[in-house]
């Protein structure tokens, strides 16, 4: 196995030429940059950690330029790092060396919507955020939401299988998405952009790509089953005083809300500390160790205020929550859901973030963060948990004034053996990128890690697509 910390060496992929050059700027008119000052940003991702040394940004705007873009880089042996909104969180949005770095951003056309089936189509560089207006306009909204939802791009949501703050009630895009259009590495047009919601002809071909985090194909455009915007939105935030308390008020909440339960969310004292250090956002209740984000989203708001009047008297009564407050119009809404959203924008003013997502038994969730918080003792700046209650998905952070490998060493392979003790996921949401691909072993076994390599080298042989990403050194 190699050493998973190790930085990978560079594989002999070609060095760009000006002929090369030549040919992107006669395909791509005006759109393959090669300004340093402009591929600047590109080539280092949102969390400012990982950076690379790429020297072109295409910009195509078709799936014909992004077919003629590959074909030739396959034929040339140049690498590629497919990108879109650059806020993915594992590394993987980013070259490691020198690979042409192939960006979504001008491919943001919606294709069409069917307002009786409430199914989307649009090309994969559509903003997360934009799509939502679009559809909130006619009624409906995106079954995703994330806290970068101003930046990401729908092909970026695919290509990692992001989660975010929906999930528990509309499913993983492993549901929600019923087709795909994708560029194979050799140029070829995959087309699965299927608009049905019921196809069993042969295997399901667009699941290998949504999650592949771009070492598959490039997704191009992506039809998406949208859920009608709900009429009565409401969001409470809680206070509890132990954890054992939130996951009873979890239960509560299932029983007692039902169908109309849309999220359910915490984050610990911690954060509320970073969030009113470094953001200055104010606890709207008082101080508590838990704090719990609950949405319901109905038909109607006098059902679905009783309901959550019924819940909120006996989460009170019952000693389970300490405080809270209840938002129904849009403006507090918001606010309250920034104390959630929010953490990870706090979280890089607090220092380098060593960020871990890990999925557990959601009993189980909240005991890695106080066990981190024993086992590291006074060496990190702050650790803190947060995430989604509701798809047992806990987001572990620690932070240190700057980046500190002794740190680094002290909290992995720990996290990643806590996690592999209670047959978790070393990676719930954010994909494994380059930071977490060599310790795949610890959630997949060897046999189901080779065959990825299979299917890997059976799409893209030369290794062109994303290398360094997400398959471990060994399969190279
Ligand atoms: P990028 O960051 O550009 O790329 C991510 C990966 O996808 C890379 O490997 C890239 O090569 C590949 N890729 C991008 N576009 C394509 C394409 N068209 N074809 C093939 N491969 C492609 N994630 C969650 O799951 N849940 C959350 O709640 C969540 N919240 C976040 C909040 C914040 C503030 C931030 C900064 C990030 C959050 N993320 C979350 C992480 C991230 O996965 C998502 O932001 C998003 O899905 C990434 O989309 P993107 O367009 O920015 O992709
Ligand atoms: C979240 O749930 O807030 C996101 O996944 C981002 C993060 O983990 O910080
Ligand atoms: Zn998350």
């Amino acid at each position: 196995r190699p050493s998973p910390a190790a930085a990978p060496d560079r594989l002999p992929f070609s060095r760009i030429t000006q002929e090369d050059l030549a040919f992107f700027r006669k395909i791509l008119p005006g759109r393959a940059v090669t300004d340093p000052d402009l591929l600047e940003s590109s080539n280092v991702d949102w969390l400012k950690s990982v950076k690379g040394s790429s020297e072109l940004l295409l910009r195509p705007q078709t799936t014909e330029e992004v077919s003629q873009i590959l074909k030739y880089c396959n034929s040339r042996n140049l690498a590629v790092n497919p990108q879109g909104g650059n806020t993915g969180l594992v590394g993987g949005s980013v070259p490691v060396y020198d690979e042409i770095i192939l960006s979504t951003a001008l491919m943001n056309n919606i294709l069409t919507f069917d307002s009786i089936s409430g199914i989307l189509t649009c090309q994969a560089g559509c903003v997360l955020e934009n799509l939502s207006l679009y559809l909130e306009d006619r009624d409906y909204i995106m079954p995703l939401d994330l806290g970068a939802k101003g930046s990401c791009h729908i092909g970026g949501n695919v290509a990692t299988n992001a989660g975010g703050l929906r999930l528990l009630r509309y499913g993983s895009l492993r549901g929600t998405v019923l087709g795909l259009e994708v560029v194979l590495a050799d140029g070829r047009v995959l087309d699965c952009l299927s608009t049905l919601r019921k196809d069993n002809t042969g295997y399901d071909l667009k699941q290998l790509f949504i999650g592949s985090e771009g070492t598959l194909g490039v997704i191009t455009s992506v039809s998406i089953l949208c859920p009608r915007k709900p009429k009565s939105v409401n969001v409470v935030f809680l206070g509890c005083e132990t954890f054992e308390q939130l996951l009873k008020t979890f239960q509560l909440s299932r029983g007692m809300l039902g169908e109309i339960l849309s999220a359910f969310e915490f984050l610990d004292s911690e954060c509320m500390r970073l969030l009113n250090t470094h953001l200055k956002l104010r606890n709207p209740i008082s101080d508590c160790p838990f704090y719990v984000v609950i949405e319901t989203s109905g038909s109607d708001s006098t059902h679905d205020g009783e309901k959550l009047h019924n819940f909120l008297e006996k989460a009170m009564t019952s000693s389970l929550v300490t405080d809270g407050t209840v938002a129904t119009e849009d403006s507090k809404i918001k606010a309250l859901w920034s104390m959630r959203e929010r953490v990870t924008e706090a979280l890089t003013h607090d220092g380098f973030t060593y960020k871990y997502d890990i999925s557990l038994p959601v009993e189980r969730i909240y005991q890695l963060v106080t066990d981190m918080r024993e086992h590291l003792g006074g060496r990190a700046k702050s650790v803190v948990g947060y995430g989604h209650v509701g798809d047992g998905n806990l987001h572990l952070n620690v932070t240190s004034p700057v980046k500190d490998p002794a740190l680094l060493a002290a909290i992995e392979p720990f996290v990643y053996e806590w996690t592999a003790s209670c047959n978790g996921s070393i990676s719930a949401e954010h994909g494994l990128g380059l930071k977490k691909r060599n310790y795949i072993y610890y959630s997949k076994p060897s046999q189901a890690v080779a065959l990825m390599g299979n299917i890997k080298a059976m799409l893209d042989p030369k290794g062109i697509l994303n290398p360094y990403k997400t398959l471990p050194d060994d399969l190279k």
